[in-house]
């Protein structure tokens, strides 16, 4: 082991934890719900996950994850084009293509995998790639590993910079714009509408990241494109199954057959890496038909967003408006987001706070997302800690 490393590493850290911005991992000694039971903490209201419709233990869920263990063992033992796909890809791969209104879908191990498969291998000599400046680290990364002819930065939702942007392209550049339908820390909404009419105008191909729209928005919770009732309209939809869709991890691309063939093809994260497990494919799988046999769950997730929202304004926050499930309440500075998720954590409820670099800096803040398993006394339960704890 190289000493040398290690000491330069522990300054790093000693700096982190000199600045208050250190991460502690937090043991759960539960299944995710409403509810947790946490290591030396005992049973704390969760208002941190990303288990928007509350299906990360719900019975059928689990159970068929267990099947597809049984049935088909812990996973495929290598890459999909060596060793085999089980039919629940298969099976996944058509429901996740049919929620997202696309030809196909391909799943991945993760969306960040996803991401990095999908825009490296869509980009060519000629392509210039306009992103929003807001987009998730997955999309920044992934766009980074492509190399474009250009990449431009609009600001975020900025649609007169994104117009700019196309205009100045060569008319033979593929033209790629890429963004959240959800963006992850401010809860806000991609316009895609506008988006979609600016690609039509300019040839351009677009590509949203759904992994907070997903479960959450749309009457039958297919996303940010059924929302804005675009279903069809988007070329490539990328979304994690790590979130409403059951909880477990795993990601995949929706698009066209030929998008889809190239990424199975082309795509380094599916040509290196293993397949999805079939426990995940299987859990992910009843997720999806969960969501779409119970509306109601959408429905709910709706209305307890909206039931906090305006707790936590009746409470003296000020969260920021917005119509998906992430509810971020700014607090300036990184030190004093963790702090305050820290105090809320020693009355009981679990939120989490983010600063620089996840979020500009100045920007701090706790990030409550809802959940359509929380019931009323969780709620109140958890707005109590938070009058509790309010900075002055
Ligand atoms: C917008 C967005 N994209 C991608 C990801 C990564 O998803 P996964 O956990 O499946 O890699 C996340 C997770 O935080 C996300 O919020």
């Amino acid at each position: 082991m190289s000493v040398t490393l290690n000491e330069q590493l522990g300054a790093e850290l000693d700096a982190l934890r000199e600045a208050r911005t250190y991460k502690h991992f937090l043991t759960l000694e539960s299944p995710q719900g409403p509810l947790v039971r946490m290591a030396g903490r005992g049973e704390v209201v969760v208002l941190s996950s990303n288990n928007y419709l509350g299906l990360a233990a719900h019975p059928e869920v689990v159970r068929a994850g267990i099947e597809g263990l049984e049935r088909y063992g812990a996973g495929t033992a290598s890459v999909r084009f060596i060793c085999g796909t089980f039919e629940p890809h298969h099976e996944l791969e058509r429901a996740l293509a049919d929620i997202s209104g696309t030809e196909a879908a391909l799943t991945y191990v993760s969306c960040w995998n996803a991401n990095e498969a999908a825009i490296p291998s869509l980009t060519d000599d000629t392509t210039v790639i306009l992103t929003d400046a807001l987009n998730h680290a997955s999309l920044i990364d992934a766009i980074r590993l492509s190399r474009p002819a250009k990449k431009v930065i609009y600001p975020h939702s900025d649609m007169t910079a994104l117009r700019d942007g196309l205009d100045a392209a060569p008319r033979e550049a593929r033209k790629l714009i890429v963004t959240d339908g959800v963006f992850s820390m401010e809860g806000d909404l991609a316009k895609l509408p506008e988006i979609v009419e600016l690609a039509r105008a300019f040839g351009a191909v677009v590509i949203v990241d759904d992994s907070h729209g997903v479960g959450v928005l749309g009457e039958t919770g297919r996303g940010t494109v059924e929302h804005f009732g675009l279903l069809g309209e988007v070329d490539v939809i990328t979304g994690t199954l790590g979130k409403a869709l059951g909880g477990a991890a795993g990601g995949y691309v929706a698009a066209s057959e030929e998008v889809c063939d190239l990424l199975a093809q082309r795509s380094r994260p599916q040509l290196f890496s293993n397949a999805l497990p079939p426990t995940v494919a299987c859990s992910a799988l009843r997720a999806i038909e969960v969501m779409l046999e119970q509306p109601e769950l959408v429905a709910r997730l709706r209305e307890n967003t909206r039931v906090f929202r305006t707790m936590l304004r009746e409470a003296g926050y000020a969260p920021l408006d917005g119509e998906a499930a992430i509810i971020p309440i700014i607090v300036g500075e990184t030190a004093e987001a963790i702090a305050l998720s820290q105090r809320l954590l020693d009355e009981g409820v679990f939120v989490t706070g983010f600063g620089f670099p996840v979020v500009p800096e100045g920007t701090a803040r706790v990030r409550v997302q809802m959940s359509a398993a929380l019931e009323p006394e969780h709620l109140a339960r958890a707005i109590e800690a938070f009058r509790r704890v309010r900075p002055e």
